[in-house]
This record gives C-alpha cells, sequence and structure tokens, in this order.
C-alpha cells in the first residue's frame, strides 16, 4: 500500500543553525525558510535525490511541534512520511486493522497542499506516520 518516503521531517530549536548544518554542513540543496501557518511551523526543504528532509520549527500559538520541542529541546526526528495513491483506501484499511488516525480521522491537506493523514505513534512502533496521497 504504501510507496515512496516522501520525507522525514525533524523537529529543530533553530532553523537558520539547521539550514547551515544541511546546506553547508552536509552540502545539500536547502529551500529558503517557508512559513506554514495552517501548519502551525516554519519549515526548511532540503532536497536529496531520492527524498526530502523537512525542517520544522514552531509557528504560532498552538504549533503541533511546539510540546515535541519542549520535551526534546535539541530537537529530533518527528515523523516520516509515506506516499500513497488513494487516502481514503488506506485509511479505511489501516482503521479496520485497528490503527488510530489523528484528529478527526479525516485527510487534512498537508505541507505540499496533498492531503495527507498521521498515524498515532503506539500503532506504528513508537514512530510518528504521515500518509501523503500523491497521484
Ligand atoms: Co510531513
Amino acid at each position: 500500500m504504501i510507496g515512496k518516503l516522501n520525507h522525514v521531517a525533524i523537529v529543530v530549536p533553530d532553523l537558520a543553525a539547521g539550514a547551515q548544518l544541511y546546506r553547508n554542513g552536509f552540502g545539500a540543496d536547502v529551500s529558503e525558510p517557508v512559513d506554514l501557518p495552517d501548519q502551525g511551523v516554519t519549515t526548511v526543504f532540503v532536497n536529496l535525490p531520492n527524498t526530502k528532509i523537512e525542517l520544522l520549527h514552531p509557528l504560532g500559538e498552538g504549533s503541533p511541534v511546539a510540546k515535541f520541542l519542549a520535551n526534546n529541546p535539541r530537537g529530533g526526528m518527528h515523523h516520516v512520511c509515506y506516499e500513497v495513491t488513494d487516502i481514503e483506501a488506506a485509511i479505511e484499511k489501516l482503521t479496520a486493522d485497528g490503527m488510530t488516525v489523528l484528529g478527526d480521522g479525516k485527510p487534512s491537506i498537508g505541507a505540499h497542499g496533498l492531503p495527507v493523514v498521521f498515524l498515532h505513534p503506539k500503532d506504528a512502533l513508537g514512530t510518528l506516520v504521515e500518509l501523503e496521497e500523491v497521484a
């Protein structure tokens, strides 16, 4: 069901320092910071040949990554995102298997303008999993 690894997201306490590490330290193709107010994050996209790394920093009140950063002040890996071709079918199958889709259980529009859902880490080896519908 899952396809390509779309991205790995890392929450960072300092976006400029994170971008600097990936750009100058690791020599990667790194975007300028992008504010995503609807997602409550500012993100820097690191474009690798086979996938992306997204550096996330809280933006505004009630950011979904603020508590994670409070618990992990040096930052840390936040989630992995796998591509699916039919997100409604994926939700139906996984909830039938007993997995928990976070929020209202319905897809929302994610950082790339495509439908996404998140699966509870308790059901996925302690890892927060994002599914993104990519046609
Ligand atoms: Co993501």
